[in-house]
């Protein structure tokens, strides 16, 4: 058995690369889905068909537990995955399978609160908000997940999302260092004429924006802390697996990159990220 790991593309290997850091031993499937990658410009119903195909994929590939890597994906398509498809789907192959997200794990971090916190009573808002800004995909701005569930969470932050519609083709395709720089300092200062003034925290809440991290945190003024969704993954995912013993992650190291797409080596700025060259199979 094995933990499979899914995005639309190469975004999700800074998942993966935190919950490889994590779970050492444990046995991983990485899938892309670069023949369709990006979804973040999708239709909510793609965005569900698709993440529905890649997560068939990886339990026919012999994961138990599939995790979205994909900001997208999970704010588009897991809960009508797991409230529709997925119950008929375990029942059929009759063995323990699940699909987690990163968002539950990233609000939880962002909050300071276990999503078990949800409150049953309106919170009490404060005047000062330490105010959160949020870069993504359009498709991840316009469901709101960040917004509502963190404003039913806290009274003391007020979260702005800034789309950025180009950025994630931008890194799958190896874009330049001036090009990404330029892209990226023109959403940091979308996103502050928009506040009124740069955000206090900020969450990179599209995986592939982690890969270039340093250009957001060479845009932000100095300092501004970077919720890290991959560590708050990795240790979300495993502390699941401590407390679901049925969801077998393996324990030969076991690492297999696959693709819909071309398969063969990653471009540079993976390779960068990575610390080696990162070449994908064909699925
Ligand atoms: N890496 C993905 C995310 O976290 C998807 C980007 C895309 O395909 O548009 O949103």
């Amino acid at each position: 058995m094995a933990i499979g790991v899914f995005d639309s593309g190469v975004g999700g290997l800074s998942v993966h690369h935190a919950l490889v850091r994590r779970l050492p031993t444990a046995d991983f499937v990485y899938l892309a889905d670069q023949a369709h990658t990006p979804y973040g410009g999708r239709s909510g119903e793609d965005i569900v068909n698709l993440t529905q195909a890649g997560c068939e994929r990886l339990f026919d590939q012999g994961c138990s537990l599939v995790v979205l890597a994909c900001n997208t994906a999970a704010a588009v398509a897991l809960r009508r995955l797991q409230q529709t498809w997925l119950p008929t789907y375990r029942g059929a192959k009759a063995r323990p399978l699940n699909i987690l997200g990163i968002i539950v794990p990233t609000i939880e971090a962002a909050t300071g609160l276990p999503w078990t916190h949800e409150p049953t009573q309106p919170v009490e808002k404060v005047e000062h908000v330490d105010v959160l800004g949020i870069f993504c995909t359009p498709a991840t701005a316009a469901s709101r997940v960040y917004e509502i569930e963190i404003d039913k969470r806290s009274g003391d932050v007020a979260v702005f999302s800034e789309a950025c519609p180009t950025l994630a083709r931008q890194i799958e395709a190896g874009a330049g260092e001036e090009e990404l720089r330029a892209a990226v300092e023109a959403h940091v200062a979308s996103l502050s004429r928009r506040i009124g003034r740069p955000p206090d925290r900020a969450i990179l809440g599209c995986t592939h924006y982690e890969i270039i991290a340093a250009l957001f945190r060479a845009a932000l003024p100095v300092g501004t802390p970077l919720i890290h969704q991959p560590d708050a993954t990795a240790e979300a995912i495993a502390l699941y697996l401590r407390r679901h013993a049925q969801y077998d992650p393996g324990s030969s190291g076991g690492r297999l990159f696959l693709t819909t797409g071309a398969a063969g080596l990653q471009n540079g700025l993976v390779e960068q990220f990575w610390g080696s060259p990162v070449s994908f199979d064909a699925a």
